[in-house]
């Protein structure tokens, strides 16, 4: 079935943005590129990939957490609208759609992510498996946009798959500040937080044998070839997945194996990379209890339910406006 979507994002601002932060983390003393970039048609295909590797624990540590308490999920809130920002394929959303239908509450859910592509397949899947719920895809940017996504009453907002831990402090303080300010009493908000483990699980679930991580990883190379007329090749750079135990985060680089020179002609930028040179990717967070709860109430969020799968991997969390 398929399903108009709403798009906020103005791809003239969309193109500037991406220059912009190209530029500047390019030009910068320690390189990065923005991850939010990595996410295009073929980004997020990979991303399922990763989802479904035998190393990848989180997705399957998060459904099991679904399948054991959507239904305690729907009682709680009672919610007539799901929306879930970064929603991606929406894949373990259905469990929560399940639940919240069986409760019989639920009438519309809206997805809504940057990338056009998975929002539409998942999008037109959702409206195909729960007729009569309303279904409104939106387009957008969760630094940006949340303020202008559709308002109904008795909101479940969720922000799944730990995409939190790809966020800064700084920057999640500004996103569950932004979360707070679009609920009313009544609403909630459902979290997804990867745990803090082992080093050697972490590492295998963020650089896998098979190479689809490192593939995911350098289609951020791709999309400045393709948006910015770059000509990295993505054969002369290695992904590497460090953990930062200050932090208590996984860093994703990409190594540059040898001394080269990259053009990046649509911002007129010639970029020198020595050999071994380490550019920093994404962040990927790993968060305890006492740090969620403390962020959360920052935020004027308070934390009501805390759930694990058995064996400890992964948590998701409710809150409400406190
Ligand atoms: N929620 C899914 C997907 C997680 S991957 C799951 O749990 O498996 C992160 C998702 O967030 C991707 O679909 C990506 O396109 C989206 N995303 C990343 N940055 C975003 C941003 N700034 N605004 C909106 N969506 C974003
Ligand atoms: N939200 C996911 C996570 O932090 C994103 C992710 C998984 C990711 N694997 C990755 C990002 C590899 C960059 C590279 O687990």
């Amino acid at each position: 079935m398929n399903v108009p979507e709403v798009v906020l994002t103005d791809p003239g601002a969309l193109a500037e943005q991406l220059a912009a932060d190209v530029r500047a983390g390019l030009t910068a003393t320690r390189k990065t590129l923005p991850s939010k970039y990595l996410y295009d048609a073929h980004g997020s295909e990979l991303f399922d990939q990763i989802t479904r590797l035998p190393q990848y624990y989180p997705t399957r540590a998060e459904r099991a957490i679904l399948e054991a308490h959507a239904a305690d999920i729907a009682r709680v809130t009672g919610a007539r609208s799901l929306v879930e920002l970064g929603s991606g394929t929406s894949e373990k959303t259905r469990l929560l759609l399940g639940a919240l239908r069986d409760a019989g509450t639920l009438e519309s859910f809206i997805p809504f992510d940057v990338d056009p592509a998975v929002l539409k397949d998942a999008s037109s899947a959702v409206a195909g498996e729960f007729p009569g719920v309303l279904v409104e895809p939106v387009v957008g940017d969760f630094d940006r946009h949340l303020g202008e996504l559709p308002r109904h009453p008795g909101r479940l907002v969720a922000f799944l798959g730990s995409t939190i831990g790809n966020l800064d402090p700084a920057q999640r303080a500004g996103f569950f500040a932004d979360v707070r300010s679009i609920l009313r009493p009544g609403d909630a908000f459902l979290l997804g937080t990867d745990l803090v483990k082992p080093v050697e699980r972490l590492i295998a679930a963020y650089d896998d044998a098979q190479g689809v991580t490192a593939a995911f990883d350098k289609n951020v190379l791709a999309v400045v070839n393709r948006d910015l007329d770059g000509d990295f090749d993505l054969d002369a750079f290695e992904h590497r997945a460090v953990w930062d135990a200050e932090h208590e985060r996984i860093e994703m680089r990409l190594q540059s194996s040898r001394e080269q020179v990259v053009q990046v002609c649509g911002l007129g930028l010639e970029v020198h990379f020595a050999q071994h040179e380490e550019m920093r990717t994404e962040i990927s967070s790993k968060f305890r209890r006492a740090t969620v709860e403390a962020e959360l109430a920052a935020a004027g969020l308070l934390l009501t339910q805390w759930w694990t799968d058995p064996p400890g991997d992964f948590a998701l969390s409710l809150s409400v406006p406190g």
